[in-house]
Order: structure tokens, then C-alpha cells, then sequence
């Protein structure tokens, strides 16, 4: 075998060349299999995703369109497509691209994912406010990874997700019920960063400070943190309802899907149009 199909075979996103300008995917192997899987608990037929934070839509965007795309399924993908504040190299992107959405569009069109994805360009505040409480089987969150944003993205989506339904999100790489008290009240200052580097206590080099509090107050420590049971992934999650709403959805009942429309005959809030292919 030649080294470039080697490489291409080895790699889960394949060749980073296929992407729009050679940008890599921003989301490892362990997270794409932790998201797949997540996704099994709630996939059927016209089930409805959504993310906060596409980035270029080669990462989580990709694994989740490709996992989803033959059960006429409508996913939403809400990103100001700005970048977070909080990463320089977000940033170093905006200047290059102003909006970096033509990029996501360029992208998500080389795995003909436009028939599925449908982009919400807004705040992800913004966006909520358009789904009805209990509409959704799926929403990742992998926005701005701050305390405060998280927090609120956490809030505000956590009532749109059915019962029984699955909410996760990218970046809990530590436990903060098991964080050492030093590193605790070092990193406390420093949870609006996008990260906190540790300055030599015991417990993980780096880490997402303001994704690990959030997630251990949102849900009071009883989130799941796949990394303590898988070690190669960063995703959190949770299932709303009863145990019974979840073994309902798990063998495929639950509330009647429908791609046209979200509950109670309401229709889908309109998609912002695709930009002009490059
Ligand atoms: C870590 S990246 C997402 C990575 C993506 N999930 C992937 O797998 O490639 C974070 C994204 O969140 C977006 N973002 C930051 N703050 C946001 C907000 N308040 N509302 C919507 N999107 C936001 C940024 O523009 C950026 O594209």
C-alpha cells in the first residue's frame, strides 16, 4: 500500500488536503467514536441534532452529518462562524477570512452534507430562543469553552432536548470534584480563558477549567465524563428524564419525529442561506 493511502487509511477524518485551505479537523478519533456513539442512543428516523460551534465543519460537523444522513434527519449547526475571543488563533482566522462561514460551507459541500445541515449564523443565545422546549434528540456543545459561556449554553439548551435525549459537548478533560485543591483555587481566576495550563500540582498538565466547572455545577457532579471510562476522549454528557424515558428512546419509541416540523406542528426555524460554492 502506497504511504499516502496508508496515511489516509490511519486517519478517521482522511487527508487533511480535502479540506479548504488543508486546515486539520479540530476533533481527535477518541471524540468522533465517543460522539457515534452517543448518537446510537438516539438515532431513528427524522431525529433532529444540533451543535453549538461547527468551526470549518470538518470535526464534529462531518462525523455527525455522516453518522446521521440516511435517516432524513434535520441538523442544526449554530456558530457565529467569528471565532471565540478567547483563542488567538480564532482570531488569527477572522482577520484572514473576516467570516470564516464560506469555509464551513466549502467544506461541509466536499462531503455533500448540505442536503442535511442546515446553518443557524447567530449567537448561540440567539438561536435557542427559536426551538420549542423538547424538540431536539441531540445537541453537542462546542462553543466558546469560557465558564460563563458554557454555562449559559449549557442552560439554555439543556430544556429544548427531548426526554430521554442526549445532551454533550467537547472539552471536559478533568473531573473538578477531583481537581487538587492547589490547582482548584489556582485555576478558579482563570476560567474564562479557553484553557488553564497547570503550573506543576498534581492532576492533568492542561485543561479546560471553564468547561470542567460548568459542567460539574450544571449537573452537580453527575454529568458523564467519558474520559474517566475511555481515557481518549474529552466529551461529557447527559440524558435528561426518567430511566424509563431513556430505555423508550433507546429501543426507538418516543415522541413522533418529523423533519418538517419540531412539536406541536410548529415549523423548523429557517436556515441562513448557503453562501455562493468557491
Ligand atoms: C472549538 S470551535 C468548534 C469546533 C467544532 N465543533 C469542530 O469539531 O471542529 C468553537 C466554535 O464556537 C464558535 N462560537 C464561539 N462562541 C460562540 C457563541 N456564543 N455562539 C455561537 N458560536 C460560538 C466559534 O466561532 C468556533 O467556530
Amino acid at each position: 500500500m502506497k504511504l499516502s493511502a496508508l496515511r489516509k487509511k490511519l486517519n478517521f477524518f482522511g487527508d487533511s488536503s480535502e479540506w479548504k485551505d488543508g486546515i486539520t479537523p479540530s476533533i481527535g478519533g477518541g471524540d468522533a467514536k465517543m460522539l457515534i456513539r452517543l448518537l446510537n442512543k438516539v438515532k431513528r428516523e427524522n431525529m433532529a441534532a444540533l451543535e453549538v460551534g461547527s468551526w470549518v465543519g470538518n470535526g464534529s460537523t462531518r462525523v455527525i452529518t455522516n453518522h446521521i444522513r440516511d435517516l432524513h434527519a434535520v441538523f442544526y449547526c449554530v456558530d457565529t462562524w467569528a471565532g471565540s475571543e478567547n483563542v488567538p488563533f480564532h482570531q488569527e482566522f477572522r482577520k484572514r477570512y473576516n467570516t470564516f462561514f464560506e469555509v464551513f460551507a466549502d467544506n461541509v459541500r466536499a462531503y455533500n452534507g448540505q442536503d442535511i445541515v442546515r446553518p443557524l449564523v447567530m449567537p448561540s443565545t440567539q438561536a435557542c430562543v427559536l426551538f420549542p422546549d423538547k424538540s431536539l434528540d441531540f445537541v453537542f456543545i462546542d462553543g466558546n469553552h469560557g465558564y460563563s459561556y458554557v454555562k449559559q449554553d449549557i442552560l439554555a439548551w439543556l430544556p429544548k432536548i427531548k426526554p430521554g435525549g442526549v445532551i454533550c459537548g467537547h472539552d471536559c478533560d478533568a473531573c473538578y470534584a477531583d481537581l487538587d485543591p492547589k490547582l482548584r483555587a489556582e485555576s478558579d481566576p482563570h476560567v474564562e480563558d479557553d484553557y488553564y495550563e497547570n503550573k506543576g500540582h498534581p492532576g492533568p498538565k492542561a485543561f479546560h477549567a471553564g468547561v470542567v466547572k460548568a459542567v460539574h455545577e450544571v449537573f452537580d457532579g453527575k454529568a458523564t465524563l467519558w474520559f474517566k471510562l475511555k481515557g481518549s476522549t474529552s466529551v461529557w454528557s447527559h440524558r435528561p428524564g426518567s430511566l424509563m424515558d431513556r430505555l423508550r428512546v433507546s429501543i426507538g419509541g418516543g415522541a413522533p419525529a418529523s423533519r418538517e416540523e419540531s412539536v406541536g406542528g410548529k415549523a423548523w426555524p429557517k436556515p441562513t442561506p448557503w453562501p455562493a460554492a468557491n
